[in-house]
């Protein structure tokens, strides 16, 4: 499988955010990469739920849930309800991990952990083999159009490692300053799934910086 591409709709058109919907949809991307922020855990707040269901009216991709809540556990089933396919929630946020990664499978998501750019891959380890996916946040979490944090590469072989050794088919998602400079070499050190922002909506064709991210 090649990698996969998730524009992340922080950076989108919120004042056109149909037209920036059907841009991706007409797109090489794989996913929707929606940045869900509660202004507790992370010093920003976003968009919620209506939000979530407006785009799910008319994306023709998968959604990319990510939480940067507190206590997540709390919102599993509205967000399967307003149309999250995959939920990622923080390892930093989370007290009962295991019962939460659970419940987000249970409701018939693919389940994600998300790591802080401080957060050790080692701590995953009696988790993996649950895992759909980890994603390694290569900014900190709050805001689109922050610069790349170069220990992000360590924490990919570090991840990589984990995952063979103990045979889980999770996926590695990086979120946080991609760019069309770094994207091929995070693919080589074993990243599945680019997430991007301000890299595609920020350019002035970002039908063609999708592509660009896909041939990475
Ligand atoms: C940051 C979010 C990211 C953000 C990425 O907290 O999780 O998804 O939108 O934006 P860029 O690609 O601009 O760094
Ligand atoms: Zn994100």
């Amino acid at each position: 499988m090649g990698h996969l591409v998730a524009p992340s709709m922080l950076s989108a058109n919120f004042g056109n955010l149909q037209s920036d919907v059907e841009l991706v949809n007409n797109s090489n991307a794989d996913w929707f990469h929606l940045d869900i922020m509660d202004g507790v855990f992370v010093p920003n707040i976003s968009f919620g739920i209506p939000i979530i269901k407006a785009i799910k009216a008319i994306a023709k991709k998968p959604l990319d849930v990510h939480l940067m809540i507190v206590q997540p556990e709390r919102y599993i089933r509205e967000f399967k309800n307003a149309g999250a396919d995959i939920l990622t929630i923080h390892y930093e946020a989370s007290t009962h991990l295991h019962r939460s990664i659970s419940e987000i499978k249970n409701e018939g998501m693919k389940a994600g952990v998300v790591l802080n750019p401080h957060t050790p891959v080692n701590v995953l380890e009696d988790i993996i083999s649950d895992l759909d996916l980890v994603l390694i946040m290569s900014v900190n979490p709050g805001f689109g159009g922050q610069m790349f944090i170069q220990n992000t590469y360590n924490k990919i072989s570090k991840l990589k490692d984990l995952i063979t050794k103990t045979n889980s088919k999770a996926l590695i998602e990086i979120d946080g300053g991609v760019t069309l400079e770094n994207a091929s070499m995070l693919v080589n050190r074993g990243a599945d799934i680019l997430v991007a922002g301000n890299t595609v909506f920020r350019s002035p064709n970002p039908i063609s910086i999708i592509q660009k991210l896909k041939q990475a």
